[in-house]
């Protein structure tokens, strides 16, 4: 290993190079920063090629009752009024145009019959509102906003995994982290950097998520001392592979309960009318003729009153519904319940859902179009995060911006499918603008601390210690288990109590973890760094999930079933003191009058 790191510097670096990272770096590109995008693995491999299902935008073509304030309000309620306001109305203001600029950049989406974007239903959703290309949105976003981005010049450094953010004086200035095809160190100095790294879903051992997604722009964020919110809330999609155990956990896109997919149990009953909320009831058929009569009209491209199928409620509820038909013993063979789309002309599937076909077929042996798949609830995106400024993406932290889902306060309580993709362009391009701006109001490219450039050095170099220590793979199955029993679906006092307690002893085995060989393409010790992130976002989950002491969206206490009113004005708070994490609450901003009208109006 040479001594000195190469050293690059740009005046906006983004960090991560999914859909918000992408968006963020043409934004800031195009704003005349000169950009570097860093990728841990390679360009347009991001995990939002898994956002299958499609990206929400009011634009009105399936039904043209709808409007960017239907989208606001359904977004407030399906995140239990916990959303930040400003941003869940800029959200819903900008999606269409983002979508529509996507287009113009060459996306090419599925068409209704007269030509404009076809768009289907999903859950919480009052109309037909995702905008898609069969089940591979993710895929052609990524593809649309890679070509831009190269053709904006901006500099791309792949398989490159940042392990330290560097500060100076009173801002963050740079960052640290290794080629992961050499071991060989590298910094980035630049007057503004943003984050856009993604979820946490590899704390868990049940997840949709990719190998990147281990909670490094939250941890990044936290040691430099900027502030997590809502971190408690962890969705859970109900619909990923059971079987088999090599995939268990991969996606299964909401977009088949959109298309008309029913959920049985082993008895063959359609659970979901057992589950609908009180309160909501009214925005579900009333039977099972209503459904179909839904799904007919969807079917035909026509608009209709029949009201949509119980499968459709938020997440938060058909993963608990799930999880409680299988824990009272109602599940299919291998611990999931069952999804049927088979029922529609096989044509319709394999075009509607060409990617599910050939996933349950190649993997499973399961043709859909034939019989049921069998699916379970997935660890699958994180709501909270990095406390961000609604209209710029700026962390508390100066210097130091995110977007996409390493962000917080945009979903409340529980995410709307489709919603993530929108957020990535509506506040990627906030983030980017604002991250190009931040940068031209500063004089010239920040020094970096050459004592936190050493001291990053001797941390890459301290896991390869010729003293015995712990496996990294153990460490983090140990840590997946703790998340997955104690902090899942359902929690209690006890349970978060005795994970809070296990994460703190993982927590103190971490500096003597050791890994054999070199640092080519090694990726135990690429995990050592990801599993000091993973203890961060898994403590801050464990910690933010005790002090709420209520049920809301995806946090559900079976020892505090309720919404606590007082609990709904108020965001947790995670933020380092010393060396110790420290959680407490604050206010949720106020909403404006017009804004609350649109959710009370109904
Ligand atoms: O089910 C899905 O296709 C996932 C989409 C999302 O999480 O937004």
């Amino acid at each position: 290993m040479t001594g000195v790191p190469d050293r690059h510097p740009h005046d906006v670096l983004v960090i991560g190079a999914g859909g918000a990272g992408l968006r963020a770096a043409i934004a800031a590109a195009e704003a005349g920063a000169d950009v570097g995008l860093v990728c841990k693995s390679l360009l347009g491999k991001a995990h939002t090629v898994m956002a299958e299902g499609g990206v929400a935008a009011s634009l009105r073509n399936a039904d043209d009752r709808d409007s960017w304030q239907t989208h606001f309000r359904d977004t407030m309620v399906g995140g239990k009024l916990l959303n930040n306001p400003r941003m869940a109305q800029l959200h819903a203001q900008e999606a269409p145009d983002r979508v529509n600029e996507l287009e113009a950049w060459g996306a090419v989406f599925d068409r209704t019959r007269d030509g404009r974007i076809l768009q289907r239903p999903f859950g919480g959703h009052s109309f037909p509102r995702l905008a898609h290309v069969g089940d591979r949105t993710g895929l052609e976003m990524i593809r649309t906003l890679q070509d831009r981005a190269v053709a904006a010049g901006i500099k791309v450094y792949m398989e490159c995994t940042v392990t330290h953010l560097l500060t100076w004086t009173d801002r963050v200035r740079g960052a640290f982290g290794y080629w992961r095809t050499s071991g060989e160190p590298v910094v980035f100095a630049a007057k503004a950097i943003v984050l856009a790294t993604g979820g946490i879903g590899r704390a868990f051992e049940v997840t949709s998520n990719s190998w990147e997604l281990s909670g490094d722009g939250q941890a990044l964020a936290y040691l430099a001392g900027a502030e997590l919110i809502d971190m408690e809330f962890v969705q859970f999609h109900p619909t990923g592979m059971v079987w088999p155990p090599g995939v268990r956990g991969l996606l299964v896109t909401e977009a088949v309960r959109g298309e008309g997919g029913i959920l049985r149990n082993r008895d063959g009953e359609r659970f979901m009318w057992r589950y609908l909320p009180e309160d909501r009831r009214n925005e579900y058929a009333a039977t099972d003729e209503e459904a179909s009569r839904w799904v007919e009209a969807l079917s035909a491209g026509r608009q209709t009153d029949a009201r949509r199928p119980p499968e459709l409620s938020t997440r938060d509820n058909v993963a608990r519904a799930i999880y409680t038909e299988v824990k009272e013993g109602r599940g299919s063979p291998h611990g999931g319940v069952f999804l049927d789309i088979s029922y529609l002309p096989a044509e319709t599937v394999r075009r509607k859902l060409p990617s599910m076909y050939d996933q349950f077929k190649d993997l499973a042996d399961v043709d859909i179009t034939a019989g049921p798949m069998e699916v379970g609830p997935t660890t699958h995106y994180m709501m909270g995060g990095i406390r961000v400024d609604p209209e710029t993406g700026a962390t508390t932290r100066a210097g130091l911006f995110a977007a996409g889902e390493v962000a917080g306060g945009m979903h409340g309580a529980n995410r709307l499918g489709g919603n993530s993709l929108s957020d990535l362009l509506v506040f990627g391009r906030r983030t980017g603008e604002a991250a190009a701006a931040e940068a031209a109001g500063q004089d010239e490219v920040p020094q970096v601390d050459p004592v936190q450039i050493r001291a990053a050095m001797d941390d890459l170099a301290a896991p390869f210690g010729s003293d015995p220590g712990d496996d990294p793979h153990r460490l983090h199955e140990e840590l997946q288990a703790t998340m997955q029993s104690l902090v899942g679906i359902f929690r209690t006092e006890a349970d978060l109590h005795e994970a809070i307690g296990r994460l703190a002893g993982l927590h103190a085995r971490w500096p003597s973890v050791r890994v054999s060989g070199g640092r080519t393409y090694n990726p135990g010790w690429g995990l050592v760094f990801e599993l000091r992130n993973m203890l961060i976002v898994a403590e801050a989950v464990a910690r933010s999930a005790r002090q709420r002491t209520e049920s809301r969206g995806a946090h559900s206490r079976i020892d505090y079933p309720d919404i606590s009113p007082a609990w709904g004005r108020k965001n947790s708070v995670v933020r380092r003191e010393g060396e110790k994490m420290k959680v407490t609450s604050s206010p949720l901003p106020s909403m404006p009058d017009d804004l609350r009208q649109l959710i009370t109006s109904e």
